[in-house]
């Protein structure tokens, strides 16, 4: 305990890690007074609730919600010697996969509380506390006219979308969110507070793109702002008679020759089993404040439209709309793969997808979605590296679609059918793309399933230099161990 004493300055009564999650946490409430939290207390519920998907909204022992980085590293420290304790750690949780950012014992660290959000160097760089949402962090970058990449909905968290890759409207231009990060102040297992850099822990810098919770707790990202008028966006729907046109533009729009930096899509096909019903929507962003842009009049002239609000706004007011059209408070499944631009494969996923949704359509609380989106380009060999296991200097990124598989119900008896539809459908999927021979093998990490192992797919060659980051920094596995949640590096 002498540690304790230590980075506290006070004296206290001796405390035991003993096999008890509920000593564990009257430990740390010991040591961080009035900032953790029991079942049946305001913050507690409020911060059980605030996961976006119910499945994670699980009862922790305790909930500590800190207010500075070195609560986080009294946390870790306190969970690291204590041979008992579990840690969840949350960002937004918005982390479909259960577990990943909370279980029903242990301590949960919610990083809500960390979510400072400050423009430095005249504009050029924002400071962003780990646990601030997207609404966040635009609604102040807005005020000053400019943008960074994050994520397209507003309510999405930094902590988990910026270490896992992080898509944006940007990304076209800038690439992932995680590409666009200069500094990040973490919290090592030993408790150490530490800056990954460039020039300062490059490897543990590269690690934590692509690595989430592996390596350590991030506590502030320092990011890439840029100056950004407001841009043409919004969505358009449509009815299922276009299937065919949308297929169609979509594989213009990814050809290579096509790319433009400033067009970004994300383009679903939508079925809901109450009413049977199918139809398709394409949320588009350019942006530039150009009305019609021509890299994207394939898809606005598709008629008949059900709804259209592609206007000039800002982030913010983009973002909230994103978050409008997101099924919220259902249990839900994620899954993605990915592959070279192909029309075939893009019409026969397609295809099996609406199938297979069809055959469904006895779970009458299901709403199925299969969407096509872009992976950005690499940022160059000169630059500093990410995880994600992608070339540098080669650009072929821009061939590649990201499949993702989303499914939300709200009947719990149906999600042992679901899960397995959904995988088996995406084994179809890649047996697709394999039999025409263009299968990629990344598979993006904040759309993987449970059952997906995205670190894996970032290459042998990764996955070594992520083994020998962990064995560095963190020599005693606490993040493989005692953060059980997440894709763990270990499993991989
Ligand atoms: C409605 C919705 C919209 C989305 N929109 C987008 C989008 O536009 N672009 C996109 O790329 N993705 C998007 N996603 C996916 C999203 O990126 C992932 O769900 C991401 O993991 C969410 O991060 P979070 O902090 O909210 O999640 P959490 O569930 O809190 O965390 C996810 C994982 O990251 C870990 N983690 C969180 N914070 C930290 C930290 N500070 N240090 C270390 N590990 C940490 C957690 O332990 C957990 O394992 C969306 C998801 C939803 C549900
Ligand atoms: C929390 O509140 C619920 C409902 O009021 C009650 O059933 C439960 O026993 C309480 N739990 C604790 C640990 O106090
Ligand atoms: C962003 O757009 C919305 C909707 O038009 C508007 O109400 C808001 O004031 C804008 N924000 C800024 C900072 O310009
Ligand atoms: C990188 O980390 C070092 C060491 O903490 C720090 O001095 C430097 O300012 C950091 N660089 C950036 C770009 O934040
Ligand atoms: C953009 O396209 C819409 C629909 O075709 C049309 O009504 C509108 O006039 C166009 N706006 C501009 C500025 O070209
Ligand atoms: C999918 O099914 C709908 C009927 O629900 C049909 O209208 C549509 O043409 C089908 N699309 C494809 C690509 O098979
Ligand atoms: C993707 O396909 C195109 C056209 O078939 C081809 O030119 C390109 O090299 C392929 N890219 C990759 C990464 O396989």
């Amino acid at each position: 305990m002498r540690h304790y004493l230590t980075v506290l300055g006070l004296v206290l009564l001796p405390i035991c890690c003993t096999a008890s999650f509920v000593t564990d946490c009257a430990a740390l409430s010991t040591l961080l007074p009035g900032k953790v939290f029991y079942t049946n207390s305001t913050v507690y519920d409020s911060s059980v609730k605030s996961y976006y998907f119910v499945e994670e909204r699980l009862n922790p022992t305790c909930i500590v919600r800190p207010t500075s980085t070195s609560d986080v590293a009294i946390v870790v420290k306190y969970t690291a010697d204590c041979p008992s304790a579990l840690l969840s750690i949350k960002g937004g949780g918005h982390s479909p996969n259960i577990g990943a950012a909370n279980a029903d014992v242990g301590v949960t660290l919610d990083l809500r509380t960390l979510n400072a959000v400050s423009i430095q160097s005249g504009g050029l760089i924002t400071s962003v506390g780990a646990g601030a949402l997207w609404q966040e962090v635009y609604r102040v970058l807005d005020t000053y006219g400019l943008a960074a990449v994050g994520g397209r909905v507003a309510t999405v968290g930094v902590g988990g979308l910026i270490t896992g890759g992080g898509l944006s409207a940007f990304s076209p231009e800038h690439g992932f969110a995680c590409d666009n990060v200069v500094n990040m102040e973490l919290v090592l297992a030993s408790g150490a507070i530490v800056n990954a850099n460039e020039t300062s822990h490059a490897d543990l810098f590269a690690a934590l793109k692509g690595g989430q919770n592996n390596f350590g707790i991030v506590t502030r990202f320092d990011i890439r702002s840029f100056q950004q008028p407001d841009y043409w966006g919004g969505g358009v729907e449509y009815t299922s008679d276009s299937d065919e046109d949308q297929i169609l533009a979509f594989a213009k729009f990814k050809d290579p020759e096509n790319f433009d930096p400033h067009a970004e899509i994300e383009q679903s096909f939508l079925y809901t089993a109450a009413d049977n019903s199918r139809i398709s929507s394409n949320n588009m962003f350019y942006t530039k404040p150009v009305v019609n842009a021509s890299a994207l009049a394939d898809f606005t002239a598709i008629e008949p439209q059900l709804s259209n609000t592609m206007r000039i706004s800002n982030t913010t007011d983009f973002a909230k709309e994103m978050a409008m059209y997101q099924p919220a408070d259902t249990l839900a499944v994620y899954a993605t793969t990915t592959f070279n631009v192909s029309l075939p494969a893009l019409q026969s996923i397609l295809g099996i997808w609406n199938t297979s949704v069809h055959e469904l359509s006895h779970i009458k609380s299901l709403l199925a979605v299969l969407t096509f989106q872009a992976i950005p380009p690499v940022p160059p060999a000169s630059g500093p590296q990410n995880s994600l296991g992608f070339t540098p200097n080669s650009h072929p990124e821009r061939d590649l679609v990201l499949c993702l598989l989303s499914n939300y119900w709200t009947d719990a008896s149906a999600s042992a059918e679901i899960q397995a539809a959904t995988q088996s459908l995406l084994e179809e999927i890649e047996a697709i793309t394999q039999k025409d021979g263009v299968d990629v093998r990344y598979k993006y990490m904040n759309y993987a399933a449970k059952w997906q192992d995205p670190i894996m797919s970032y290459g042998t060659t990764q996955v070594e230099k992520l083994r020998e980051v962990a064995a560095k920094y963190d020599p005693s596995g606490f993040f493989q161990a005692k953060v059980p949640g997440g894709f763990k590096l270990s499993r991989s």
